[in-house]
């Protein structure tokens, strides 16, 4: 099939990849222009494993194309993916401005009968409103406007669109939706469920699985808080419930807040949407609040460690971006941990695979180091921060000179025993 993605960001660029993958002719546009010489010349501007070699692969067999020219790549294609960010605004609300532009743009170049999909994570009711401003210029009969939420995490974002536990579709026109079944049918034929609903269950579905996953995680979070106080190891606990089929083992590990592009925009997106509908979602709003506290309440803990004396005291930070295998830094804990201890008077070191973060280069005592021996040689506390594989088999007895140094894990990759073991004073989360 001929595929528009409009939009060249973590969502357009990978599932425009691995649609042209699929045997299908892909144009990605997008409005930046050195984004687009970027892709042309072989470079990828967004850091997913996997990534490059897909993009260069389809680009060379000219099935994967990249322009800025979106009236030619919207006339050439049958199928409009909009997979532009819908950022949070200062109210909480989805910034819809990027998607409505999109419309708009689509709107003057329907040339044939198109079907235009929303992929960006949009709230309930957006489609009605892409309908709106397609069809002030077009007739309905020459277009069709559906939803096809994804669900594909930084990291793991190929994996994710490749087998995807299900394809959400959402329109209740039938011939649309048995296109759009051919679409994915190479992926049904592996596994996958075509699911389809009204457009706006699909809206829906997007934002409660995020808040349902973040909700899983900050409930976690809350009990490893417990645990801490009642002696209990919450590894134990998350075995034990997650053992129940009906909770599932999976997003039941404790660790910092959540971070990332989605839960955190999500979560107030769809509390938004709550509000605007008039419906209190109130479970959602104290799953903010817990998350956001859950900051402070681990930069007093690494405080607490080091009995609240930080000044000139050395801090290693291994790993600061919001998750492993990403480079992306937004929502990550370390945001605001480093700044705060700084304040302190600590002095900070950080490696992360990824580099160093323009996050922290204007903090005078904070310093990137190119890997983990420099940055923890002369360290009083190193808190594990990123679960990078790199960090899953350190050997603590070399990592630092300084006699007494404290380890404060917050992934939990390591164990209790294990670190008493080596005379190591180490702490965790929720142990
Ligand atoms: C998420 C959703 O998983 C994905 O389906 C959606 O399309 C986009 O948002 P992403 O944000 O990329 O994906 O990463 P994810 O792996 O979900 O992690 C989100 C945050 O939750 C990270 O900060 C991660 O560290 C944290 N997390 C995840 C936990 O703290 N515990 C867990 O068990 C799982």
């Amino acid at each position: 099939m001929k595929i528009c993605m409009i939009g060249t960001g973590y969502v357009g660029l990978v599932s425009g990849a691995c649609f042209a993958d699929l045997g299908n002719t892909v144009w990605c546009v997008d409005k930046i222009k050195e984004k687009i010489n970027m892709l042309n010349n072989k470079k990828i501007p967004i850091y997913e494993p996997g990534l490059e070699e897909l993009v260069k692969k389809n680009h060379k067999s000219g099935r994967l194309k990249f322009t800025t020219n979106l009236e030619l790549a919207v006339q050439s294609s049958e199928l409009i993916f909009i997979c532009v960010g819908t950022p949070t605004s200062k109210n909480g609300s989805a910034d819809l401005k990027y998607v409505f532009k999109a419309a708009k743009e689509i709107s003057k170049n329907i040339n044939n009968f198109k079907i235009i999909i929303n992929k960006s994570t949009v709230p309930v009711s957006t489609g009605d409103k892409v309908e709106k401003i397609i069809s002030s210029k077009n007739k309905k009969s020459k277009f069709a406007v559906i939803s096809n939420p994804e669900f594909l995490r930084e990291g793991d974002a190929i994996r994710d669109f490749r087998f995807p536990d299900r394809i959400v579709v959402g329109s209740n026109n039938k011939k649309v939706l048995r296109k759009i079944k051919i679409l994915y049918q190479p992926l049904v034929n592996k596994g996958a469920v075509f699911f389809s609903t009204s457009r706006r269950g699909a809206e829906i579905i997007k934002y409660a699985s995020n808040a349902f996953l973040a909700t899983k995680i900050s409930f976690m979070n809350e009990i490893g808080n417990l645990c801490e106080k009642t002696k209990v190891d919450v590894e134990d606990v998350a075995l034990g419930i997650g053992l129940d089929k009906r909770i599932g083992a999976r997003f039941l590990r404790v660790g910092p807040a959540y971070g990332g592009s989605c839960f955190p925009k999500d979560t107030k997106a769809i509390a938004f949407s709550g509000d605007k509908f008039n419906t209190n979602l109130s479970i959602i709003k104290s799953v903010i609040k817990s998350n956001e506290a859950r900051k402070s309440l681990l930069t007093n803990r690494a405080e607490n460690i080091l009995s609240r004396r930080l000044k000139n005291k050395n801090i290693s930070f291994l790993g600061v971006t919001f998750k492993a295998n990403t480079d992306d830094m937004r929502g990550a804990t370390s945001s605001l941990m480093i700044p705060l201890l700084h304040k302190k008077g600590a002095k900070i070191r950080y490696y992360d695979p990824t580099g160093p973060k323009k996050e922290f280069s204007k903090l005078k005592n904070v310093f990137y180091c190119e890997n983990i021996s420099k940055a923890c040689k002369k360290s009083d506390l190193i808190i594990i921060h990123t679960e990078w594989d790199e960090f899953k088999s350190l050997n603590f007895n070399k990592l630092s000179k300084i006699k007494n140094c404290i380890i404060f894990d917050m992934r939990n990759l390591y164990s209790p025993p294990q670190m008493k073991k080596l005379k190591l004073k180490y702490y965790s989360i929720g142990r």
